[in-house]
């Protein structure tokens, strides 16, 4: 990636440079098939991993040398609108579009995809989508948690390929695509080294319709290890939360310490849980990855437990917050929120906070069939309760704050949300993008506080 700096001289702040190309290129995904055809940025996909530290500032370049339009959308960023990855403010292929980010969000897993109207989900099916980490040493080093070749980005998807090797074409899916084959990091059930000790992973759910409830088995005695959940879509959580599955819906982030002393010269494997929510099943979907522990550890740097209480945050001051409830569902063959579908240019501005003011939104998913993995942008949120379904918010959830909530089949989620840092039109949807694509998206326009 090409990276330079350069100062701007007014106000003596320096600003990195980089530059993402969205090409096409090759890869020998499967051993045995022909090579597949996918989008990255920079010849990968995943795309390059970023990691900023906070405060800096970035402006990325995205050149489009594909034949399709293109959008960078920056997931979970604290970004002004006019950079935020509109839908419709697409980059033509031929052309470029710079993008500005403060890097202001406080440390946290964040990543970067397509957002281009109607076919978000085939660009995001063919490739391009990447990690963008915001660091903060202060806080990470006093929490002294694993760094280094022990902090592992882990991008997990469910493809679906043709006989000759190439991704089955999402273009006609109205619904959604769950995929037979399970990947991490662009291969398919790959297996990690790692040493007998803790680890931290960085997890996050690219695939377009498949929710995954993970957990770790060691295969030889049976025995499900515990996973400590440290922080979520919005970073450092309140609390460490220790658990045995994990429920990561599309585009959710979770980091989890796991301490794999213990289990030398063993392999573990990372499990998918079946029939989560309305994902299909294939043969080896249960399976996810497996971690083949060595029998010594070449450093034992920060290899500690994570501290039972992490980062202490303000929770929604007390007052008399505004209330409003969304209805996800499908109506007429598409997909929409309160009956409104993207396309209804004229209604799709559902709600026009206050800059600053928290709310009190109500998610609905009335639906016995579907799951929805809800997003909103810029904004941190806290879910405070789920009704009917699963009929709970998890452990982990509780800890933490969140820019996506997974509706499950009928459920109903309520959150509280902060409408800040900046004013402007900002898109809200279902993150099956397949939904998306199909009109399950909709806009707010956070305004100007009235004096
Ligand atoms: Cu992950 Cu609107 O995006
Ligand atoms: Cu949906």
């Amino acid at each position: 990636m090409l990276n330079s700096s350069y100062n701007n001289s007014t106000n003596n702040v320096t600003i990195d440079f980089f530059q993402l190309n969205i090409t096409s290129f090759q890869a020998q995904i499967y051993p045995n098939l022909g090579k597949t055809s996918l989008l990255g940025y920079n010849g990968m996909s995943p795309g390059p991993t970023f990691r900023i530290q906070r405060g800096v500032q970035s402006v990325i370049r995205v050149v489009n040398h594909n034949d399709q339009p293109a959008v960078l959308h920056l997931h979970g960023s604290n970004t002004r609108a006019v950079w935020d990855g509109w839908a419709e403010d697409l980059i033509q292929p031929g052309q470029y579009k710079d993008y500005y980010f403060p890097n202001s969000n406080t440390a946290r897993t964040l990543w970067y995809h397509d957002h281009a109207s109607m076919i978000t989900s085939v660009n995001l099916f063919s490739g391009l989508a990447g990690f963008y980490i915001i660091e903060d040493a202060e806080v990470e080093t006093q929490l002294g948690l694993p760094q280094d070749q022990y902090d592992i980005p882990l991008a997990l998807n469910s493809k679906q390929y043709t006989s000759a090797g190439n991704l089955t074409s999402v273009a006609g899916e109205t619904s959604s695509l769950y995929g037979d084959i399970i990947e991490v990091n662009g291969q398919p059930w790959p297996f990690l080294s790692v040493e007998p000790r803790k680890y931290r992973f960085r997890i996050l759910n690219t695939a377009l319709s498949r929710t995954f409830v993970l957990s770790i088995l060691d295969n030889s005695s049976g025995k499900v290890l515990p996973l400590q959940v440290v922080a979520s879509d919005s970073g450092f959580m309140n609390a460490t939360v220790t658990t045995t599955t994990l429920t990561v819906a599309m585009a959710e982030r979770w980091e989890v310490i796991i301490d794999f002393s213990g289990y030398e010269d063993r392999n573990l494997t990372l499990m998918n849980e079946r029939n989560v929510f309305d994902s299909i099943d294939f043969q080896e979907t249960d399976l996810v990855m497996q971690f083949n522990v060595a029998s010594a550890v070449s450093s034992n740097i920060n290899n500690n437990s994570p501290p039972s209480s992490l980062v202490s945050r303000d929770s929604p001051s007390p007052g008399t917050f505004i209330h409003r409830t969304f209805n996800f569902d499908k109506q007429n063959d598409e997909w929409v929120i309160n009956g409104v579908p993207f396309t209804d240019v004229k209604n799709r501005v559902l709600a026009a906070p206050q800059r600053g003011a928290t709310e009190i939104w109500v998610l609905e998913n009335h639906n016995s069939y579907w799951s929805h993995p809800i997003h909103i942008h810029m904004v941190d949120f806290q879910i405070m309760s789920r009704s009917n379904g699963r009929n709970t918010v998890e452990s982990y959830e509780k800890a933490a704050l969140k820019d996506v909530a997974v509706l499950g089949p009928k459920e109903t989620v309520t959150i509280a949300v902060t409408f800040a840092p900046f004013e402007g039109l900002y898109m809200f949807h279902c993150h099956n993008a397949i939904h998306e694509d199909h009109a399950m998206m909709d806009a707010f326009n956070i305004t100007a506080i009235q004096g």
